[in-house]
């Protein structure tokens, strides 16, 4: 019995201490990564191509699959992909961002290795360093559920991606030119799906398909409708939703979400659209949704959709719910059901603001703005190099004095049930996105927050996920269980934003060293700044 129980931990603890599980599929890929000719308004600029490819190759998997991912750097310039929503689960390691890895410098290869734990839904993966993302490199990661779960719909008869967001002529070096020297980003030039300005899809009368839409542009809002057609929601990056049909909906900068659309009107084209919201000139991009037995053209007015309408937004995101009945991957695999009444272990207000630092542009939250030191944060913990960031170095709530540049790190214990409170002090709309997590989006609204505002939270169906909008002058308020041990980025989804320094990183963590709580640093990992000479 009592050889048995070693031989069984030693066992559990082999697995267990590698980032990928042995049970589950494997699927490799390597991934080439270069400058190319690319077109996506028309005229021909440097793109970032994976395998050839702009969009980069969708990523097709299912839940707990192991993805190992070599990708092969052939840029002029260190390189790294973050994979948006992927939970990384006790994994931090392969999240993808500089304060987790060191990037991949150019003619150099890193070897992704993660698990899709218990995840089902539309994601995302983009490059994270510099502006690079201005430039492609981008793609979609879906992952399917495995044979035996059951998602709360039919199958569908097909699946189609779309990959929409705002997009700028300059080159991604530009781009990052301009925010160095101190000015924000103009206006975006065009709006653009899957790469190209518009975009072809074919299906039949009758018949009823699945729309994965993400929007992986810089700054923009976007709305998306079809034609004649309704949109049922069914999944909100991984959450299962209540399936209401909308006319149209709106996708903020790194949001996903899919929709079921039935062919259900006479044999025709129809338009697909896509608009820019809250914007004082509105970007389209149109498509063509076209019935197989179809024998006329699009016609018609593009149909209208809002544009500047901030409340109808705010109406539209508190009917999206979560379907408690449905069986899938959980957000969380235990307690999560009753979310509204765990107790609180902390409350954070987070402020953003544009402050201008020696007369340069910078963007802050709390009054901090984040400066990337040459050391990813993770590592120099994990070294324990010291004068690398500063330990809860954040002024929570925030002083309202001058902003100032720094390097905050916020510690959380393990299993800590926290909740956040963005607190928008600009008249723009702002994205908010949380690594290794997704959380309850319990309310948003208009003017300052205050305690009170609790009452009115939605305790019950709230939809979870990783990407949350703020409305102008307004607050979203999240409650996160902070069950995944690791470094974790929290940041603005607006690139620009962003990289002029709206971030910072939380720890999760406790004092016991376990593999079932965090795996080990992989033995492939690259090193860099303060790293360097410390070994893996
Ligand atoms: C680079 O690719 C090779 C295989 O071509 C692989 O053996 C190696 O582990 C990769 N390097 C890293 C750092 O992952
Ligand atoms: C919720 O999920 C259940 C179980 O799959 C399904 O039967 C039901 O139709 C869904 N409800 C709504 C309102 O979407």
């Amino acid at each position: 019995m009592r050889l048995l129980a070693v031989v069984f931990a030693a066992f559990a603890c082999f697995f267990a201490s590698s980032s990928v599980v042995a049970d589950d599929p494997y699927r490799y890929f390597t991934w080439t990564v270069t400058y190319g000719p690319i077109s996506p308004l028309g005229s021909q600029q440097q793109g970032i191509l994976i395998n050839g490819q702009f969009p980069g190759p969708r990523l097709d998997c299912v839940t707990n699959d192991n993805i190992i991912v070599n990708v092969i750097n052939k840029l002029d310039v260190p390189f790294l992909l973050t994979w948006n929503g992927i939970k990384q689960r006790k994994n931090s390691w392969q999240d993808g961002v500089l304060g987790t890895n060191c990037p991949i410098p150019p003619n150099s290869n890193y070897t992704y290795k993660f698990q899709t734990k218990d995840q089902i839904g539309t994601f995302t993966y983009f490059p994270s360093v510099g502006m690079q993302r201005a430039a492609g490199g981008y793609g979609a990661l879906n992952v399917y559920q495995r044979p035996q779960i059951p998602v709360p719909y039919a199958k569908p008869d097909g699946d189609f991606t779309m990959l929409v967001g705002d997009w700028y002529k300059a080159s991604h070096k530009a781009l990052q030119q301009t925010l160095d020297s101190g000015s924000s980003l103009s206006f975006p030039d065009g709006l653009i799906i899957n790469g190209a300005q518009s975009t072809f899809f074919n299906g039949d009368q009758g018949k009823t398909y699945h729309f994965r839409i993400s929007n992986v542009g810089l700054t923009t809002s976007i709305n998306f409708r079809i034609q004649g057609h309704m949109l049922k929601l069914v999944e909100v990056e991984g959450t299962h939703t209540l399936q209401n049909t909308y006319d149209s909906l709106d996708i903020h900068v790194g949001q996903s979400m899919s929709v079921l659309v039935t062919l259900d009107q006479a044999p025709k084209d129809y338009f697909i659209v896509f608009s820019t919201r809250f914007t004082q000139k509105v970007l389209t991009a149109t498509g063509i949704l076209h019935y197989s037995n179809s024998n006329s053209p699009v016609s018609g007015p593009i149909p209208a959709g809002p544009t500047y309408q901030v409340h109808w937004s705010v109406k539209q995101a508190r009917t999206f719910r979560w379907n408690l009945t449905a069986s899938a991957a959980r957000p969380n695999p235990q307690g999560s059901y009753h979310y509204g009444t765990i107790p609180r272990a902390r409350s954070i207000i987070l402020a953003n603001s544009a402050p201008l630092m020696n007369g340069k542009q910078r963007y802050a939250v709390d009054g901090v703005s984040f400066v990337m030191p040459d050391t990813p944060l993770k590592l120099a913990d994990n070294f324990n190099i010291a004068n690398v960031f500063a330990w809860d170095s954040l002024p929570i709530p925030p002083s309202g004095g001058t902003a100032v540049l720094g390097t905050p790190v916020v510690r959380f214990n393990l299993h800590d049930f926290i909740e956040i409170v963005f607190q928008n002090t600009e008249n723009a709309i702002q994205t908010w996105h949380l690594d290794g997590y997704d959380f309850w989006v319990v309310g948003y609204g208009f003017g300052k927050w205050t305690e009170n505002i609790r009452k009115r939270y939605n305790l019950v169906d709230a939809v979870s996920r990783h990407t949350v909008q703020v409305y102008p002058n307004g607050w979203s308020a999240i409650l996160v269980s902070l069950d995944n041990q690791g470094m974790w980025n929290l940041r603005s989804s607006m690139w620009a934003r962003q990289y002029l320094g709206q971030q910072f990183y939380i720890r999760v963590w406790t004092p016991e060293k376990s593999y079932s709580n965090e795996y080990d640093l992989p033995p492939n990992a690259l090193l860099c700044g303060k790293a360097i000479g410390h070994h893996p």
